[in-house]
């Protein structure tokens, strides 16, 4: 009698161990789990996009969210101080394995908070100047990616197309942003190599937006758009404001032809995530280092028309740039 009940505790005891320690081992399995920390700058409709081709790139290559892999996502908002916490956040508590900045200071962020976890640029105008990378070609530190330096020669060369008779461009963006400073200062270059007069209008905050399209709109012939955070959060004002005086916008991003610019010659915004994924997974895998892999850039977009626009504003794009474009009815 004695004897039995023994057992019967040795038993339980043995049991308890042996549960306890595959409880254990789940639990170690599951904190395991490969972690992409993403961090975005803001949402307007060409980051949503490139985020989603992130996932669809990791994916594409072998890592599955949930799976064998999860994805930890963070948008700052815009808020400066709220991408510096989410950051730490990301690092700290997370522990993300790789590091996913989608705009310019997103990804600054990220840098300012580890040189030592690899950081995947998610469509940065340019690593360089805005100090994430030493060079495009070989990065050197803990940081790679995806730039999308517009094709702002071929850009101008359809407006000029388009809209012949234009004298003078006014280019907007925010004053703000280090990425599109960059593209600014190349826009400019271009557009007065191609004979038109150039003023740039750069706005403090997204406050003065509306009131700074409205004098461009009696000063200049044509709006120019690079690719700005907060310009692109706000296009729906710009656009109002501008079809008030039947003012065309070019911008250089396919989302903002479909919000309501004209025409452009732009990169696709979701392959642009996708091959951002692509690279997050060649790094997790263990595949590439940061440091050796040049940051990837792409030579050519696609043109795309806003037809409803050019009606709009009295515009008839010619035929043969037509049979080549993807037109937005
Ligand atoms: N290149 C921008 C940056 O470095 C981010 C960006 C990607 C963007 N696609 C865009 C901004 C389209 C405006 C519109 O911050």
């Amino acid at each position: 009698m004695r004897k039995n009940r023994l057992f019967a505790v040795v038993v339980m005891i043995v049991v308890f161990l042996i549960g306890s320690f595959f409880i254990e081992k789940k639990e170690t399995a599951k904190q395991k789990l490969p972690t992409v920390g993403v961090l975005q700058f803001v949402s307007h409709p060409a980051l949503d996009q490139i985020y989603k081709g992130i996932q669809t790139g990791l994916k594409e290559n072998g890592y599955k969210d949930g799976e064998n892999m999860q994805i930890v996502f963070q948008n700052g908002q815009a808020d400066q101080s709220k991408l510096a916490t989410m950051s730490q956040q990301l690092i700290q508590e997370k522990k993300s394995d790789v590091l996913i900045g989608i705009a310019t200071p997103a990804a600054q962020a990220l840098a300012n908070t580890t040189s030592e976890i690899p950081i995947i640029l998610g469509a940065i105008t340019d690593p360089v100047s805005a100090g994430l990378v030493a060079d495009d070609q070989k990065p050197g530190g803990n940081i790679t990616g995806v730039s999308d330096k517009s094709p702002v020669d071929a850009q101008f060369d359809l407006a000029m197309e388009i809209l012949p008779k234009s004298k003078k461009v006014g280019i907007l963006y925010a004053s703000s942003e280090e990425n599109s400073k960059y593209q600014v200062e190349e826009a400019k270059k271009v557009a007065e190599e191609k004979g038109l007069a150039v003023k740039t209008f750069a706005v403090p905050s997204s406050n003065e937006i509306a009131q700074t399209v409205q004098v461009m709109t009696s000063e200049v012939d044509f709006i120019y758009i690079p690719t700005d955070n907060t310009i692109a959060n706000a296009m729906q004002t710009v656009v109002s404001e501008a079809n008030k005086t039947k003012t065309p916008i070019i911008p250089s991003v396919d989302t903002m032809v479909e919000q309501g610019g004209l025409a452009t010659v732009g990169i696709n915004q979701f392959e642009l995530g996708v091959q951002t994924g692509k690279m997050a997974a060649d790094v997790l895998s263990g595949k590439a280092k940061p440091e050796t892999t040049p940051i990837y850039t792409f030579k050519t977009g696609d043109i795309i028309i806003n037809q409803k626009q050019a009606e709009k504003l009295g515009i008839s794009i010619p035929e043969n740039i037509k049979s080549n474009a993807t037109i937005i009815e």
